[in-house]
């Protein structure tokens, strides 16, 4: 029996990329490496939670006594979110969740025409955090922002449009932090106001954040 600041809550967390198949060998993705995911959930593991970690595509191990799903596409990373959420104090979506996808995915590995430029159809993915957020649950809900420019407006906009308790504002405009560093910094946005959390281990920002969340999540009631 685990003592910590989630003693006995349960929490999903997503991390990772999720990859858009456009034929059986190319995809559409991004530089996620799910280092700041799988952080989230060892920490809050280590708070005593019990931990579902959505990892899309991430060569890293599962942290200890953290349950992991492994998903590659957005629509899985969807269903599996909204699967694990049914009974959830805490989802935290770290995932950089592909925003398209190709409209057709083609069955067969897509050949070359002569010097003819090729056209991509994109189609919008269903938006994950949104979804879990408006569902009638009492599931506190956090967002990341991955921004490069205008990082505090964009992520109070995301906050409001994604119907979420709290964002994570992270500027992701430089390489030693955000995607595939192992240090990060960011600002936690929510109704309470903005917290800056400079420039950390993920690890250690990690525990930071669940600290603060466990301290917000359960003093939020949600309706
Ligand atoms: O994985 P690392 O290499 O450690 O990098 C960490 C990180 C930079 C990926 C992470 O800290 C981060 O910022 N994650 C969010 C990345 C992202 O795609 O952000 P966004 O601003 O595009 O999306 C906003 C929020 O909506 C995110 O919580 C995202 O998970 C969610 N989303 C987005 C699109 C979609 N279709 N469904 C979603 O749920």
């Amino acid at each position: 029996f685990a003592s910590g600041a989630l003693s006995g809550r349960r929490v999903v967390i997503t991390a990772g990329p999720t990859r858009e198949a456009l034929d059986p060998v190319r995809y559409l993705s991004n530089h996620s490496s799910g280092k700041m995911g799988f952080a989230l959930a060892e920490a809050a593991a280590e708070a005593g939670a019990k931990v579902v970690l959505i990892s899309g595509p991430c060569a890293l191990p599962t942290p200890d006594r953290v349950e992991r799903i492994d998903v590659i596409s957005a629509d899985q990373m969807l269903a599996a979110s909204l699967e694990a959420t049914g009974n959830c104090h805490l989802f935290i979506a770290a995932a950089a969740v592909c925003d398209y996808r190709p409209a057709h995915r083609s069955a067969q590995k897509l050949k070359k025409h002569g010097d003819e430029s090729l056209k991509l159809e994109l189609v919008q993915n269903p938006d994950i955090v949104a979804t879990v957020a408006a569902q009638k649950k009492p599931t506190y809900c956090v967002a990341f922002a991955a921004e490069t420019e205008r990082v505090l407006d964009y992520a109070r906009a995301k906050r409001a449009r994604k119907g979420v308790e709290c964002i994570i504002a992270n500027d992701v405009s430089g390489t030693d932090t955000g995607f595939n560093s192992d240090d990060n910094a960011v600002t936690l946005i929510d109704e309470e106001g903005e917290i800056l959390l400079d420039k950390r281990s993920k690890t250690q920002l990690a525990r930071d954040l669940i600290a603060l969340l466990a301290t917000k999540s359960d003093s939020t009631e949600k309706s």
